[in-house]
């Protein structure tokens, strides 16, 4: 990435997490340890992706993005509940995420859970309050909390989580795998690009936004299989080989290294087209290009 990327992607990180630390700054003394698990996890780094993601495709749409950073936050909480679960014991049991240990190990399980269920709840109290407060219009909330509440549930990434879970030492078809990580991994990078969309009032660039994201996210989750085979734990952050020792199906499993990179570099250049229908894409390209090549 150019010098001017890097910058701004710094930028954007170090300002959605002054808005995410502010979520949890008040900690009452009887359930206060929820908040402090949620703190841990909102805090405990990662990069970002979705809601820079959401605030690039407003400014691309004209949008005052400057204006949307709680917004924006929202993406953030859902993903990073929907990782405290998927770490959990009874799911894909990894004891460490983002560089640390995982919430249900700095905190008690329960805890962790319910963590994770305040994050998946927060999101729409923002999402309500923006309108409230005169953020965003009513109807711009309406449609924010349509996109999210389906991106998130049994149809979207919590439908993912299921097939994953389902497809355990099973063989699937390449089609299934397909589907399994439009839920498990699209449905919430597609919410993030299509509400950068709304809050801009650009609604004719949803379809755009949507087929970027269904390029970039399906990109993005084969290169998240080929780390769980080629990274380090020094430079993932969270443990390797987890899949296989998981007996999960994946990108990796079904094709093998080379034809998941290759996979991987033509979905991005899918991505980097449908990019083009925008103005002033060039930090996005820059990003796209980069996720390919990420080591973490
Ligand atoms: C990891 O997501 C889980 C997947 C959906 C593949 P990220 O790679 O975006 O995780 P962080 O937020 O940077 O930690
Ligand atoms: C998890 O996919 C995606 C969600 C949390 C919805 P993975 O299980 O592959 O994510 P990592 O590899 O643990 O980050
Ligand atoms: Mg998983
Ligand atoms: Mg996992
Ligand atoms: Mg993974």
């Amino acid at each position: 990435m150019t010098d001017n990327t890097t910058q701004k992607l710094n930028e954007y990180c170090t300002e959605i997490e002054e808005h995410l630390k502010a979520f949890t700054a008040d900690k009452p003394e009887l359930q206060g340890i929820v908040l402090e698990a949620m703190e841990y996890s909102l805090m405990a780094g990662g990069k970002r992706l979705r809601p820079v993601l959401m605030l690039e495709f407003c400014r691309m749409c004209g949008g005052d993005h400057k204006k949307y950073f709680d917004l924006a936050c929202t993406i953030e909480m859902i993903h990073t509940f929907s990782l405290i679960h998927d770490d959990l014991p009874c799911m894909d049991n990894d004891d460490f995420r983002r560089g640390k240990p995982s919430c249900h190990k700095a905190f008690p399980e329960n805890i962790a859970l319910l963590a994770g269920d305040a994050l998946n709840t927060l999101p729409f109290e923002v999402i309500s309050d923006s309108a409230l407060n005169g953020v965003i219009d009513p109807r711009t909330a309406v449609m924010l909390t349509s996109v999210l509440s389906k991106a998130v549930g049994a149809n979207g990434m919590i439908g993912g989580q299921v097939i994953d879970l389902r497809s355990e030492s099973k063989e699937i078809s390449i089609e299934t795998l397909n589907t399994l990580q439009e839920h498990k991994t699209g449905a919430l990078i597609e919410a993030a690009c299509v509400m950068g969309v709304i809050v801009s009032g650009r609604l004719e660039m949803i379809g755009q936004a949507a087929a970027y994201a269904s390029a970039l996210g399906r990109a993005f989750q084969i290169v998240d299989d080929i780390l769980d085979v080629t990274s380090t734990f020094e430079e993932l952050g969270k443990p390797i080989g987890s899949d296989r020792e998981q007996n999960k199906t994946t990108y990796v499993s079904l094709l093998g290294l080379d034809r998941s990179y290759v996979e991987a570099g033509k979905l991005t250049q899918q991505a980097l087209a449908i990019l083009d229908e925008f103005e002033d894409n060039s930090f996005l390209k820059e990003l796209t290009e980069q996720l390919l090549s990420r080591r973490s």
